[in-house]
């Protein structure tokens, strides 16, 4: 009786999940696992194309200069990009040691660079007439990367977008007044269509990131985007994918994966409700995320390499934006960095990937940034200013094995702080001085890389 009974509730059970997993997080992987590759990698490509290459000067030149959309519409008209080799930039991608790369499919503009029936704003339109975004995820799946699409939630060209205090023609009254019946609920049905189609027609797509919300007066949110019933779908059309934090939904179970600090670096691993949860921080290279010809704040490799140094060493990844040109080209600038972390990440990949912050025992040297390999159980010492001789390193007596530099596997000698005097290591350490820290022998000269790494292999 017993047995038949549970028998039945349990074909029951299984006769309902399908429905409870079509209806919500459900279908939703454990995060930690889908997030695996992704924390592993550490070091993606964002890549800001659209038709804002034309002018230049910024990918919201559109809104900064209340630009028409019949006066927008000559870089339709104009755009042509004869030189785009996807395969290029892929080996440029890979080569400066990223693991995945995310492009915009549309940015606020609402321009299109894939063939999406939804919309004659598109690529195939223009006088270049083809698809931009197959050939670019397969050259980068080629090269193995990982595959992200960011798209854009806003969009000042969709003739049923709402007029909002971002748009444009915000304060173009007359633009306004003509605007004033536009529905939300149909550009939302667009919004989903194109999402939906973007997750159909390119295979696995890795990671999402939709951009962004704004609620308040005149602004976005999660109602205007339905950005509930979105997520469902995302989730049930990729289970595996990752997905940002900006559709309004923090409070939602299953609602983002990921925390995504643009063109700032957190002062420590980001938190939230005293938690420590996943980041991963955007950044340009020069300030504008589309291609801008006269921004001369071009940061350094040695400050890229820097940067990406501390994400790590705050458990975080670094997703660094390149802007494309309108030939198609990555302009030279931005080769140059790319070859230049490249050069570095060849050597020193080890201390990147894999890694995140080191327990908090082993406290930060001076003029330095720690990461840490669990799995491998290494430290990784980023020396940025080479001290003369010694590097004490504080928490570090007792546990450490062997000491090397990164870039030549050459052995640097250590020893405990405690017994320094005794065996006259260093002449100037008092006999008999107690500490928790090991001295690091270092050669006077640092190696010739851009931020010199010593490993130390724990016991
Ligand atoms: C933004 C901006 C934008 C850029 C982006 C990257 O919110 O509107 O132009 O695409 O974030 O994170």
């Amino acid at each position: 009786m017993r047995i038949a009974a549970a028998s039945s509730l349990l074909i029951l059970i299984s006769l309902a999940l399908p429905a409870i997993a079509l209806a919500g997080q459900e279908t939703e992987a454990p995060r930690e696992a889908r997030m695996e590759w992704w924390t592993e990698a550490r070091f993606g490509m964002f890549i800001h194309w659209g038709l804002y290459a034309l002018p230049a000067r910024h990918e919201w030149v559109k809104q900064r200069e209340a630009i028409t959309d019949e006066d927008y519409q000559r870089y339709f008209d104009q755009f042509n990009p004869d030189l785009y080799e996807p395969q290029e930039w892929a080996r440029l991608a890979k080569a400066a040691g990223m693991k995945y790369f995310v492009v915009t499919t549309k940015h606020h503009e609402g321009f299109c660079l894939w063939d999406s029936q939804y919309t004659d704003y598109k690529a195939t339109k223009t006088p270049y007439g083809k698809d931009l975004i197959k050939p670019m995820v397969e050259a980068f799946r080629a090269e193995g990367l990982r595959v992200g699409f960011y798209h854009s939630l806003l969009d000042w060209h969709h003739p049923d977008y709402p007029v909002d205090r971002h748009h444009p023609m915000f304060n173009n009254l007359e633009f306004r007044a003509r605007a004033k019946d536009r529905d939300v609920r149909k550009y939302a049905e667009y919004l989903h269509n194109q999402v939906r189609e973007l997750l159909t027609e390119f295979g696995t797509v890795d990671c999402l990131f939709m951009d962004y919300s704004f609620p308040g007066e005149n602004g976005k949110d999660r109602n205007d985007w339905q950005s509930e019933k979105l997520i469902r779908m995302i989730r049930e059309l990729q289970p595996q994918i990752i997905v940002n934090d900006r559709l309004d939904l923090l409070d939602v179970p299953g609602g983002w994966d990921y925390r995504t600090p643009e063109q700032f670096m957190p002062r420590e691993w980001v938190e939230m409700d005293g938690k420590r949860i996943p980041w991963e921080t955007c950044q340009t290279f020069s300030g504008s995320w589309g291609y801008h010809r006269d921004e001369a704040t071009w940061k350094s490799v040695r400050q890229l390499v820097v940067m990406l140094i501390e994400t790590v060493s705050k458990g975080g990844n670094l997703l660094l934006n390149v802007g494309p040109t309108a030939r198609g080209t990555f302009d030279d600038r931005a080769v140059a960095r790319l070859e230049g972390m490249g050069v570095w990440m060849k050597d020193h990949g080890r201390s990147i990937y894999g890694c995140t912050q080191a327990p908090d025992a082993f406290k930060i040297p001076q003029n330095s940034l720690l990461t840490y390999n669990p799995a491998a159980k290494r430290i990784y010492v980023h020396v940025l200013e080479w001290p003369m001789g010694a590097l004490y390193l504080d928490g570090f007596a007792g546990r450490v094995a062997y000491a090397q530099l990164l870039d030549d596997a050459s052995e640097v000698k250590f020893i405990d702080q405690s017994r320094a005097g005794e065996i006259g290591f260093f002449p100037g350490e008092r006999k008999g001085d107690k500490g928790e820290a090991i001295i690091l022998r270092l050669p006077v000269r640092p190696p010739d890389v851009t931020v010199p790494v010593i490993e130390l292999f724990l016991k």
